[in-house]
């Protein structure tokens, strides 16, 4: 018998043993795909789309690419397809504003700045349910905010999943570059450098992406040790251990304009810190029926959780919302499941909401937002791109929507 359990403890071992030393070859040959300086392509911009965003006619616009010496042909001088960066997009669209201010007419908005009453919005995706789209609406949401506004919106993405999937679209290369994750910043994990400030950590924490207004505070896999937050937190006497994301991101406030907080499927330490940080939330729910269950149940959790928040400071949101995610329009499965989430949440529940689209899926698959390619370089059919795109951008104005009124309340609080 007991040689039995010995065996049964060996054989345990030997396989975990095996399993992990085939999932580190399997990892080590994904980094070497995308290595420490792999940086994916910046989003680029056909004519047409350039002229749409500069809302410039296309003579105006090229005699400002030679004027501003960008080279439109991507180095191809003799294949030329005219094609240009976000990065001389926003170029042009800079120059342009400077022309504004010399008299000359354009149909273009400033920047956006926000006036001193008007805070950073943060806002967390969470759902306990594991895969119910949280990763594809923070990064959709994150991009599409950054890159479809012509104000142009400072925005940060935070990662605090450990699985590091959003970290995957916009920092590839952190882990191997041994960037500092928000996980770091929460354990504490590093040291000051003299002179050093801990807003200088946190500052350089926050990476540059291929989108030149969205940052992201990365994630990696070794991030397992959020685990230990807990010890850290009753080892180190912490005042308040779900304050910890809030205080880095009251280190960046003046940096950006909106931060979306990405999350693990779990009510861990991540999460709470992470709605303690948020002024809003948004809870991305999948209409299929187990998935609906799961939510419910988080639903029930939700009032322990606000309130655990509330008993350490913190002042309720601005905005509480739901966010259907991955569902077709023709499942009537997903559509009765619909109407049980609105006796639920009732108009919490956004009207728009980010269908199933291939065009998520397949880009999905290299790390890419729709927001990160031009229509021209969706490899499938063009109609499956755009009507993915009108549904994001629905989804996001609904969101925008809920943060612009925020700011006018903030600007007519004081008056
Ligand atoms: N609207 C959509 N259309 C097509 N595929 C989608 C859509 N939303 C999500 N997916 C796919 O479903 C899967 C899960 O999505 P995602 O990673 O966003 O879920 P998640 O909630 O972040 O998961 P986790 O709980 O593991 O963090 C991914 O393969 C993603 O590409
Ligand atoms: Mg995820």
């Amino acid at each position: 018998m007991e040689q039995t359990a010995t065996n049964q403890t060996e054989n345990t071992v030997n396989t975990a043993t095996e399993w992990a030393t085939n999932a580190a070859t399997y990892l080590d040959e994904c980094n070497l795909e995308k290595s420490a300086e792999f940086q994916k392509e910046p989003r680029r911009y056909t004519q047409k789309e350039a002229v749409d965003y500069l809302r410039i006619n296309a003579k105006t616009l090229k005699s400002y690419v030679a004027e501003l010496g960008i080279d439109p042909t991507n180095g191809d001088h003799d294949h030329a397809s005219w094609s240009i960066t976000i990065d001389e997009l926003y170029r042009i669209y800079d120059y342009t504003l400077a022309q504004t201010k010399e008299g000359k007419k354009f149909n273009i908005k400033p920047l956006f700045k926000r006036t001193q009453l008007q805070k950073a919005v943060r806002i967390s995706l969470n759902n306990q349910k594991g895969g119910c789209g949280k990763t594809v609406a923070s990064v959709s949401l994150a991009s599409g905010i950054a890159t479809e506004y012509r104000e142009r919106y400072r925005v940060l993405l935070v990662d605090t999943d450990p699985q590091s999937n959003a970290s995957q679209y916009y920092a590839p290369g952190a882990h191997q570059q041994d960037r500092l994750t928000a996980t770091d910043l929460m354990l504490d994990n590093f040291d000051l450098d003299e002179g050093e400030t801990f807003r200088d950590v946190v500052k350089s924490s926050c990476l540059k992406t291929t989108i030149p207004n969205l940052d992201i505070l990365p994630a990696t896999q070794s991030d397992r040790s959020i685990d230990n937050l807990d010890r850290f937190v009753k080892s180190n006497d912490v005042e308040n251990p779900y304050g910890l994301l809030d205080n880095i991101l009251n280190q960046v406030e003046d940096d950006y304009d909106i931060i979306i907080i990405d999350t693990p499927p779990a009510t861990n330490m991540a999460t709470f810190n992470a709605y303690f940080a948020a002024t809003g939330i948004v809870v991305p729910v999948s209409p299929e029926a187990h998935d609906l269950k799961a939510t419910a149940g988080y639903f029930e959790f939700l009032p322990t959780l606000v309130s655990t928040l509330q008993n350490y400071g913190h002042p309720g949101y601005e905005f509480m919302r739901v966010l259907l995610t991955n569902y077709s329009n023709n499942s009537v499965g997903a559509q009765e499941n619909r109407s049980e989430l609105t006796r639920m949440v009732g108009s919490a529940k956004y009207e728009a909401g980010i269908v199933e689209s291939e065009a998520i899926r397949k880009l999905a698959n290299d790390d890419l937002s729709v927001f990160d390619v031009s229509q021209s370089q969706y490899p499938r059919t063009k109609q499956t791109f755009l009507s993915c795109k009108t549904n994001l951008m629905a989804v996001i104005d609904a969101l925008m929507n809920d943060i612009f009124a925020v700011w006018k309340k903030q600007e007519s609080e004081v008056k």
